[in-house]
C-alpha cells in the first residue's frame, strides 16, 4: 500500500520514477525475448499514449480497454498456425496500436517458464522474464499508461516452484515497481508506467507469501457466455464472457451465436447495472476444428462479416459508452478496432486496413492498406476442408455435419 499511497503525490506529467533496470541485462532480454515483442521503436503516435488524456482519479473498472486473446501466437507458422495463431502483430506494435490487456500462456519446460498456447511452445528460448522486461522497456517510453496482464498455466501443473518464480518476477527488486502490488484494481493513476497483473493460477502453495494481482484463479468457467469472479475482499467481481468454442450450422451461424454472447455482454457493460465492476469480453473463438480463430474474426469474405466486424459495429453505435476489457483476435487486421473501443470516431463505411508499422512522427497508425493475405485468404477456412482435417488429425464426422 505504501507504493500506492505515495503515486498520488506525483502527476501525470511527472509519473513516479522506477529505479533504473540494467542496461545490458535490459538488452540481453529484449534480444532474447524479440520474436514474440518484436523490434522496439519509439512511437509517438495518439494511440501509444491514450491514458495520458485520461484523470488519475479514474478506476480502471470504470475505462473501455482494448486487448488481446492469445497475444503472443503472432509469429506461428505452418500447420500449427490454422488453430494455434490468434494475433498478427507483435507485443510492442499491439500496444503501440493502443492494447492494453496482454493475455499470456504460461508452462514449466525444463525448469524455465515459457510462453505457451495450450501445449504448443510458442517461441523455443524466449522467457516469461524476457517478455516481462520488455513491458518494463514499454512502460518507461509511455509513462502515462498501463498494461492488465493476465498470466494463465496453459501446460503442465502449478507447482510450488512455478508459484514461486512468477512471485519472484513481479515482485522482486527490479520488478516491484512496475507492478501494482495489490490484490484490488488500482486507479489511471495508482496504476501508470506499471503492469496490473490478473492471475488466473493461484499463490496457494506459498502460504507465507502476501498475494499480489487480481485473483481470477477459481470460478473461470470453461467456454461460457456469461460468468462472474468475485475477486479481492469486498463485492468485488469479474463479468466474463469466454465462451470460444462455438456451434453453429454454419460459418455465418456460428459468428452470429459467438457475437450474440459478445453483444449480450457488453450490454450489460454499458448499462447503469454495475458501474463499478471489471468486464471482460473475448470477441475470439472458434469452432472446433470448422472455423478457426480468423474465420470467426475476419468471417468468410465480405458476404460473412466476421466477429470483429460486429463488435466495431457495435462499439461504434454505443459511442461514449464504458465497454470495459474487450479482447480481441488479429487485432491488427482493423484498425477501427482500438479507436471505436475507445470512442473514437471511425468510419464504418471505409473497407477495413490494418495497422501500420509504428512511425516516429505518425498519429493515425492507419496508413497502409490491408494485405490480401490478411484477409481470410489465409485462413483455414481457405483450405479444403478434408485437408483441414487430415493436417489436424481430427475425423471429419464434425465438418460434415457442420458444413
Ligand atoms: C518467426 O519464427 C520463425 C520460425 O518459425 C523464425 O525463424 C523467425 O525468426 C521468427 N520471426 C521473428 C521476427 O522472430
Ligand atoms: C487522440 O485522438 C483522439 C481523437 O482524435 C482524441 O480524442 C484524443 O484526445 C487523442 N489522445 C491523445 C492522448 O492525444
Ligand atoms: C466513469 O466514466 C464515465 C464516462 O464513461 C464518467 O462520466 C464518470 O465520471 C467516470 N466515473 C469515475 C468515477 O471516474
Ligand atoms: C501433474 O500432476 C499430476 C497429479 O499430481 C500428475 O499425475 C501428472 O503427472 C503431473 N503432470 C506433469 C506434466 O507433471
Ligand atoms: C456459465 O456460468 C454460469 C454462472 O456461473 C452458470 O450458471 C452456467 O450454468 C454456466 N454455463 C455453462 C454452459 O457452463
Ligand atoms: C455445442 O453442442 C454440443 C452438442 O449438442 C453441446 O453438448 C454443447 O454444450 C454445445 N456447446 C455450447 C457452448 O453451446
Ligand atoms: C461463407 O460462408 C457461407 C456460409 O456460412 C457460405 O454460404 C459462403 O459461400 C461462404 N463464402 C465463401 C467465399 O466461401
Amino acid at each position: 500500500m505504501r507504493l500506492l499511497s505515495s503515486l498520488s503525490l506525483f502527476s501525470i506529467a511527472l509519473p513516479l520514477a522506477a529505479a533504473a533496470l540494467d542496461p545490458s541485462t535490459m538488452t540481453n532480454h529484449l534480444a532474447a525475448g524479440a520474436p514474440l515483442l518484436g523490434a522496439f521503436e519509439q512511437s509517438t503516435s495518439n494511440l501509444s499514449s491514450w491514458m495520458s488524456s485520461l484523470s488519475d482519479s479514474t478506476p480502471i473498472q470504470n475505462l473501455s480497454i482494448p486487448g488481446t486473446h492469445d497475444t503472443l501466437t503472432w509469429n506461428v507458422s505452418g500447420i500449427a498456425s490454422i488453430f494455434t495463431k490468434t494475433q498478427d502483430m507483435p507485443l510492442f506494435r499491439q500496444l503501440d496500436a493502443g492494447a492494453r490487456f496482454i493475455d499470456l500462456r504460461i508452462g514449466e519446460n525444463n525448469g524455465l517458464i515459457q510462453l505457451y498456447h495450450a501445449s504448443f511452445l510458442l517461441d523455443p528460448t524466449a522467457q516469461l522474464v524476457d517478455v516481462f522486461w520488455g513491458l518494463y522497456h514499454w512502460l518507461d517510453a509511455h509513462p502515462t499508461e498501463t498494461v492488465i496482464v493476465s498470466v494463465k498455466v496453459d501446460t503442465g501443473n502449478t507447482t510450488a516452484t512455478l508459484e514461486q518464480a512468477i512471485y519472484d518476477l513481479v515482485t522482486g527488486p527490479d520488478a516491484v515497481d512496475y507492478w501494482v502490488q495489490s490484490t484490488t484494481l488500482p486507479t489511471l493513476g495508482q496504476a501508470r508506467h506499471k503492469a496490473i497483473l490478473l492471475r488466473r493460477f493461484a499463490f496457494t502453495l506459498l502460504p507465507t507469501a502476501t498475494p499480489v494481482g487480481i485473483d481470477a484463479s477459481s470460478g473461470w468457467s470453461d467456454n461460457n457466455a456469461t460468468f462472474t469472479i468475485p475477486y479481492g475482499t469486498g463485492s468485488d467481481a469479474i463479468y466474463i464472457e469466454d465462451l470460444y468454442d462455438i456451434n453453429g450450422t454454419s460459418v455465418a451461424d456460428v459468428i452470429n451465436n459467438k457475437f450474440a454472447a459478445v453483444s449480450a455482454h457488453l450490454d450489460v457493460a454499458t448499462s447503469t447495472t454495475y458501474p463499478n465492476q471489471l468486464f471482460i469480453t473475448f470477441v475470439s473463438g472458434s469452432s472446433g476444428t470448422a472455423v478457426t480463430p480468423l474465420g470467426l474474426a475476419e468471417g468468410n469474405g465480405t458476404t460473412t462479416p466476421g466477429a470483429n466486424l460486429k463488435t466495431l459495429s457495435y462499439l461504434a453505435g454505443k459511442k461514449g459508452s464504458r465497454f470495459g476489457v474487450v479482447l480481441f483476435d488479429y487485432i491488427g487486421s482493423d484498425s477501427r478496432l482500438v479507436p471505436a473501443t475507445l470512442s473514437q470516431p471511425v468510419d464504418l463505411s471505409a473497407a477495413p486496413r490494418s495497422v501500420s508499422a509504428p512511425t516516429a512522427t505518425g498519429t493515425t497508425g492507419t496508413t497502409s492498406t490491408r494485405p490480401p493475405s490478411s484477409n481470410w485468404a489465409s485462413s483455414g477456412l481457405a483450405l479444403p476442408h478434408q485437408a483441414v482435417a487430415l493436417v489436424v488429425g481430427v475425423t471429419f464426422a464434425t465438418m460434415l455435419s457442420f458444413f
